[in-house]
């Protein structure tokens, strides 16, 4: 590599790039990780490999980095693996970066045309024997899920024919069934939308194409038992945009949020689309239906929280300033009007949420989430500027009344996205442990934290001790042995 990374809030901090692929074997531990924890914390992120090929890029445009940290008897090994993407291929043989602005395909080098854009950077989900690596943006990449070998860019064996597929997938707790979808499901700026499910071995089961209401960004999904809902952002897409070198998502304040609902295994003419004033829907917590009464719980920013994809005239929020409503939304099924009800459960800044997985899209108590929590101390002196996201409160909130019980990190310290993980297959809703990666800023160097669920104020049971800094990762999830 023979040009330095670019000095900006996307490769500073803790968020320089890591770039070391290796094994740690039996980590150091203060405390006890709990005996009943057998499984895999599997966790992916942006670690870009090589200097932006246009001088700086944004967070979402890293590569793939994986990490998993095994545990099982009290001990814990962790696997560090790129995802070996054809763009990943491509660059090192190249020893450079050839591809040019997020998702905009028209500012690539011209070698590179005929490759995948994947980056494979926001979420890595288990099923059907596979570890899945996921960006909204293109296809999956299928690994090994005990070696993390890259196997190949996924299309469900040619079943899924969409040019893109989700990073937050959801699996029904009771058939094992992956529901996602895909957004500009025809190429970039497109607005199409495909809807996907495919059972526990990888057969499709049912798959419906429509078109959106605008060309927005769609992150995250939710199902209950009997319906799909896609929230859609007023982030907007624009393929003369990014023909013109520009950036394909521009906020735009004067669009209402949309929330695409269709019944499971429903067909085009069954899209209802709810709506709702402009602001920025977040992750799912999860979602529940009851009686034609359908129920989405999720975290709903006031205003747009991507400083990288400003509105027209350029303002876009400082990094760091974050502001969330936990949110239950209601859709009444039988109202003509499609008006979205909310209630305002939390006013914390959380996000990252995750439901014990057992309960998707059953009716539930407990979310698992971090927060940025700005009357905690902050000490920039040793822990450096706050330049990206960041947070640094992990939380369980019950979700019938919007009440937390939370564990701050520290005044040099900051959180990742927690997993929950069940104390037994058989263990009640929400009896568990929470598990998070977090960032010692001061030290260049990061933990793995374990919490009692129930009990998040007596900070953690078991604290991993890494030897190395792990950058600030996107999404995971645990997967335990016995599954
Ligand atoms: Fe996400």
């Amino acid at each position: 590599m023979t040009t330095p990374f670019p000095k900006s809030p996307t490769f500073m901090t803790i968020d320089e790039p890591f770039r070391f692929e290796g094994d740690l074997y039996d980590l150091e531990v203060e405390g006890q990780i709990p005996a009943e924890l057998d499984g895999t914390f599997f966790s992916v992120g942006p670690d870009q490999a090589f200097p932006p090929k246009l001088g700086d890029s944004n967070p979402f445009n890293g590569d793939g980095f994986v990490r998993a940290f095994r545990i099982k008897d009290g001990h814990c090994d962790l696997q560090l693996r790129y995802v070996m993407t054809q763009r990943l291929a491509a660059e090192r043989a190249a020893r450079k970066g050839l591809f040019g602005h997020y998702r905009n395909p028209f500012t690539d080098d011209p070698s590179v045309k005929h490759l995948s854009r994947a980056v494979a950077n926001t979420n890595v989900v288990a099923h059907n024997g596979l570890l899945l690596a996921m960006k909204e943006d293109a296809q999956p990449y299928a690994m090994d899920l005990q070696t993390l070998e890259t196997k190949e860019l996924y299309t469900w064996n040619g079943q899924m024919t969409a040019t893109t597929f989700t990073a937050h997938p959801k699996i029904d707790p009771a058939t094992g069934e992956l529901f996602g979808y895909a957004y500009a499901a025809k190429g970039e700026a497109s607005d199409d939308i495909a809807v996907y499910a495919f059972d526990k071995h990888g057969k499709k089961t049912w798959e419906v194409w429509f078109k959106s209401p605008y060309p927005g960004m769609i992150h995250d999904c939710a199902i209950s038992e009997n319906y799909l809902i896609l929230p859609l952002i007023p982030q907007v897409m624009s393929l003369d945009r990014i023909k013109a070198g520009g950036i394909i998502f521009q906020w735009e304040p004067s669009l209402e949020q949309k929330y695409i609902v269709i019944p499971r295994g429903g067909e085009a003419k069954d899209v209802r689309v709810f709506s709702a004033p402009n602001a920025m829907p977040g992750h799912v917590v999860n979602a529940f239906d009851d009686n034609g009464k359908l129920y989405l719980d999720l975290p709903v920013a006031l205003d747009n929280v991507f400083w990288f994809f400003p509105e027209a005239g350029g303002k876009f929020p400082p990094p760091g300033s974050f502001g969330t409503e936990v949110t239950r939304w209601c859709f009444d099924m039988n109202d003509k009007h499609s008006k979205a009800v909310p209630s305002v459960m939390s006013r914390m800044a959380a996000e990252f949420p995750h439901c014990d997985d057992r309960y998707v899209g059953r009716p539930y108590k407990y979310g698992f989430m971090q927060a940025s929590d700005m009357s905690k101390p902050y000490n920039p002196e040793r822990a450096g500027p706050i330049m990206g996201f960041f947070f640094n409160t992990l939380l369980t909130m019950d979700m019938s009344t919007g009440a937390a019980t939370t564990w701050f990190a520290g005044d040099t310290s900051s959180t990742q996205e927690p997993v929950f993980a069940p104390k037994s297959a058989t263990a009640a809703e929400g009896e568990g442990y929470v598990l998070s990666i977090v960032n010692r800023r001061a030290e260049h160097r990061s933990d793995l934290v374990i919490l009692d669920a129930q009990r998040m104020q007596d900070g953690p049971v078991a604290t991993v001790k890494l030897p190395v800094r792990l950058k600030y990762g996107i999404h995971g999830n645990w997967l335990p042995t016995s599954r």
